[in-house]
């Protein structure tokens, strides 16, 4: 399984190297490195020009996501003539092999799509459900008490019906023109060949690895002979090309039904000390659902994205919407008083999140949280000089009242996005992820990971008698923060961004949106800069940023701030008159184009 000598000794791009050149410095990630080889001439001038914080230009196509080998597999399909649906097809196949901590087979994801010949955008949902078996009391211990939080991740208990193969076949199936077989090539290669370990991957598993260790796929994978791989390590993964393989001959039905289906169950069946609740009726009737997008307006744009039961572009929106009479071109990005603004119209937003935001196929949710009414009403709570005291959920417009707790779920940052334009005009937008890094830690004979997404409920059911729309349901969905998007100018896509990042990925979406309609910032500099998020009070600012430098502003306006590192995973193709693509510096992506 473990070759020791590199797979590929080539050109090498380091942080350092980004942050004396890059516009706006960016600190690595805690115990993560951004350097990665580059195995082509092509990935070279991405990562080239990543490192020099100047977005990669185009003409026809463009792709963008968290690996250089999966953007390659991307690139062409797209160099083929295949679609956006097509390329993300070959691109997560890749992601779940080469960034197996972030998304996968075993996941879920959800996706915006632009047709360019009908110029229609619409969403697909597809993520996890709770099995059938599940309870509202899935994380309460025989007391009644919440589980402490890595108890419920690592095992059965947290792994909800995975929906990202369906969500694959869905879309290439309504978008694609290249043959799906096809699509998984790249993949199956690298995994029967063997890929280099990424240095991030490497980190990640080295400070993981009593986690890891508990399972014995899962150990035999990630700490072969008891020990981590390493970076630059030669890994295969036989049994996700046989899985590719099948799915590549059969379908998504491949790994719904029949042995892929019935390994999935007898690991969770037989995850030690925590076994999971998924049966085949779980994944026999697991359906993708398309939904119609969530769109606000914000200077002159339409920003679109994927509605409940994601909280993501209604949070995204609702501070939008808070700040469309605040001239934050004016102000510049430098001004403390525009975070003041962005910081506590995300505040607003997110009290509104915690109360009221959940699947909507299973709880009412009120129909004016981004009306423009409403939103003007709570800007008006911007109107004063210092850090809001006390943030409230508002009173949006209900069909009919109901009273909610507070949501209690803990979010860590994971996930991966992908960004693509296709030469037809389409675009996709698609967040991706298996939760926490490694997800349950429940590796399949299958050779992918299965998630922890069930963890992103409310663990508690109640608040103060009063239950809690995020509680665990049977066959409900997670509430999720992820936030892929489209902006449109007059119903043509001119932005196509999102990222990864637990409940962060909010304030790195609206910050990306802003940074680019409002400061006039190329894509490289928009995913690059420092960022300054805050969601509950306290102000996030990214250590060895600009960010850093407002915190001493931000405190003689009251708040409190705390520094450190912000690991966004922001990938975005703008679209002018040709495209331009953006990597985030923080990870290991780039963006080809064509
Ligand atoms: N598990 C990450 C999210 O859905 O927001």
């Amino acid at each position: 399984m473990r070759l020791l000598a590199p797979l590929i000794a080539a050109a090498v791009f380091s942080t350092a190297l980004f942050a004396q050149t890059a516009t706006d410095a960016i600190a690595p990630e805690a115990g993560t490195s951004t350097t990665v080889a580059a195995t082509s001439p092509e990935i070279a001038a991405a990562l080239e020009a990543k490192a020099a914080g100047k977005p990669v230009e185009a003409e026809n196509w463009m792709v963008a996501a968290a690996n250089p080998l999966a953007v390659s597999a991307g690139a062409r399909v797209l160099r083929d003539g295949g679609t956006a649906a097509d390329a993300m097809v070959a691109v997560q196949a890749v992601l779940g092999l080469v960034e197996p901590q972030s998304s996968g087979l075993g996941g879920g994801a959800f996706l915006v799509w632009y047709d360019g010949a009908s110029g229609v955008l619409t969403t697909l949902d597809g993520r996890e459900t709770a099995p059938l078996a599940a309870t509202p009391k899935l994380f309460l211990d025989d007391t009644g008490q919440p589980l402490e939080f890595f108890d419920a991740v690592v095992g059965g208990l947290s792994v909800g019906t995975p929906g990202t193969p369906r969500l694959m076949e869905m879309a290439q199936k309504r978008w694609g023109k290249s043959d799906w077989s096809g699509l998984f090539d790249e993949a199956i290669a690298l995994a029967e060949n063997g890929f280099a370990v990424s240095p991030r991957l490497a980190e990640l598993v080295a400070g993981d690895a009593e986690r890891l260790s508990r399972f014995p796929a899962t150990a035999a994978y990630f700490l072969p002979d008891g020990n981590p791989i390493a970076a630059g390590d030669t890994l295969m993964n036989t049994a996700y090309a046989a899985t590719l393989q099948a799915i590549a001959e059969g379908g998504a039905d491949a790994f719904y039904y029949g042995p892929v289906a019935e390994d999935i169950v007898a690991t969770l069946a037989g995850a030690a000390g925590n076994p999971g609740l998924l049966a085949p009726i779980d994944l026999a009737t697991y359906r993708v659902v398309e939904r119609d997008p969530a769109c606000v307006t914000y200077r002159a744009h339409e920003v679109c994205g994927m509605g409940p039961p994601s909280s993501g572009a209604l949070t995204v929106g609702q501070i939008l919407g808070m700040l469309r009479d605040t001239d934050l071109a004016a102000l510049g990005p430098g001004s403390a008083e525009a975070w003041r603004r962005i910081g506590d119209a995300s505040r607003l937003a997110f009290a509104d999140r915690g109360r009221y935001m959940a699947d909507s196929d299973f709880v009412p949710m009120p129909a004016g949280l981004t009306a423009d009414g409403y939103l003007a009403e709570r800007a008006q709570l911007l109107d004063t000089d210092k850090a809001l005291e006390d943030v409230e959920p508002g009173n949006p417009d209900w069909d009919h009242a109901m009273l909610w707790g507070d949501d209690q779920s803990i979010e860590f940052p994971s996930t991966s996005h992908i960004s693509i334009v296709d030469s037809y005009g389409n675009a996709l937008s698609m967040t991706t992820t298996i939760e926490n890094g490694f997800g349950s830690r429940l590796m399949t004979g299958g050779g992918f990971l299965l998630n922890n997404e069930l963890t992103d409920f409310s663990f508690a059911t109640h608040e103060d008698g009063r239950p809690i729309a995020n509680r665990v349901e049977p066959g409900k969905r997670p509430r999720s923060s992820m936030a892929p998007s489209i902006v449109l100018k007059d119903g043509k896509p001119v932005l196509v961004v999102g990222s990864p990042g637990g409940s962060r990925i909010i304030g790195y979406v609206a910050q990306a949106i802003i940074a680019h309609l409002d400061w006039g910032m190329d894509v490289q500099q928009t995913v690059a800069m420092g960022h300054a998020l805050n969601r509950f009070g306290t102000f996030d600012l990214e250590a060895g940023t600009t960010a850093e430098a407002l915190a001493p502003a931000l405190e003689a306006l009251g708040y409190e701030v705390s520094i450190g590192e912000r690991n966004s995973g922001l990938h975005a193709i703008a679209i002018g008159d040709g495209l331009s693509g953006g990597a985030d510096p923080r990870r290991e992506g780039i963006a080809l184009g064509g």
